[in-house]
């Protein structure tokens, strides 16, 4: 199944309406430009190059995070959408469209690792539009996902009415995603974790005890050998998690300005944490689903830790006996 089928049984039944169908197939023509965009304009440009510019967060804007949210913009004039809620703009874009429809995005994620040739991605989410536009609380998403640029460019991808995300590779010779494995699903428990453990001297005490029975190994409190994995782009360490399980944690530390650690609510936590709760696994900041969190500001950061059950309620257990 491509995605354009995808879309189309969806639009057949009501599941989506054609603005949320018109959107998604946007997006997926502009990852298609940003990756052959990453593939081969690199030859002439440093795409990792900074831009001297700094984005609302304070994060300096490379080539590619100007570049790519150029790309999708342009994409995303041709459909409904009301309003573009982007990491890498102060306030949101008004379209100038009538439609019911916001998208927000982190055109770019991983913006670090452009320059030395590790993947990077795109996410997305499709909310219904809001009187102010910041933003709905993850759970009333319509449509949520990301794309990733490695050595495959892929996509994960969830409707509101599905029960599970749907992974598609894109197929470079018809220019389109193709459907691959089944309904995605995350095993409750893992041995596979992501962290910046740089920070630990930072962690609050929940985290710090986690990590402490987890480096303990077999001899530990979860009595068994953990692996660890840390890309450096989450819609990497995501997706490996979505193919084989595993957890991500990036907490808020004592860090001045990272109380709230450094992933952004609208447009990195709620659609991710959308997928993972429809792929059986859990999204929290600690204390509540990252889903049911009400944002009040289009950059408000988050503590995110997602992925395997058993994992996320020990996170959750540590946090409430703090
Ligand atoms: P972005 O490039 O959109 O700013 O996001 C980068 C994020 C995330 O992808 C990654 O997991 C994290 O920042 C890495 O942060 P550290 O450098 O603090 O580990
Ligand atoms: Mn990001
Ligand atoms: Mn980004």
């Amino acid at each position: 199944m491509r995605l354009e089928e995808y879309i189309k049984n969806r639009l057949a039944d009501g599941r989506i309406g054609e603005d949320v169908g018109g959107i998604i197939s946007q997006l997926a023509d502009a990852a298609m430009v940003i990756s052959k965009t990453i593939r081969l304009s690199g030859i002439e440009y440093d795409l990792g190059a900074e831009t001297g510019a700094e984005n609302s967060d304070g994060d300096e804007q490379k080539t590619l995070d100007v570049l790519a949210e150029d790309i999708i913009i342009n994409h995303l004039k041709h459909t409904a959408a009301s309003h573009i809620l982007s990491e890498e703009q102060d306030d949101p874009i008004t379209t100038g469209q009538d439609g019911q429809v916001m998208v927000a995005i982190d055109p770019l994620d991983g913006s670090s690792n452009i320059a030395v040739n590790v993947s990077v991605g795109t996410i997305f989410s499709l909310m219904p539009r809001q009187d102010a536009p910041i933003a709905c609380a993850g759970r009333d998403q319509l449509a949520a996902g990301f794309f990733v640029y490695g050595p495959q460019t892929t996509l994960i991808l969830a409707v509101a009415s599905d029960q599970a995300p749907q992974c598609f590779i894109l197929d470079d010779r018809k220019n389109s995603f193709v459907a691959v494995g089944g309904a995605v699903s995350i095993p409750t428990k893992t041995e596979e974790y992501a962290i910046n453990a740089a920070y630990a001297e930072h962690w609050f005490p929940p985290v710090q005890e986690w990590m402490r029975q987890v480096l303990a190994g077999k001899q530990g409190a979860y009595g068994k050998a953990y692996r660890m994995r840390w890309v450096g782009s989450m819609v990497a360490d995501a997706w490996r998690i979505f193919q084989r399980g595993g957890v991500f944690l990036y907490p808020g530390d004592k860090r001045e300005g990272y109380t709230d650690g450094r992933l952004r609510l609208v447009y990195e936590a709620n659609p991710i944490s959308f997928l993972i709760e429809k792929a059986g696994g859990m999204a929290t900041n600690g204390k509540d689903a990252i889903l049911d969190l009400t944002p009040e500001s289009l950059h408000q950061r988050t503590p995110l830790f997602f992925g395997a059950t058993q994992e996320m309620t020990r996170l959750n257990t540590l946090h409430h006996n703090k």
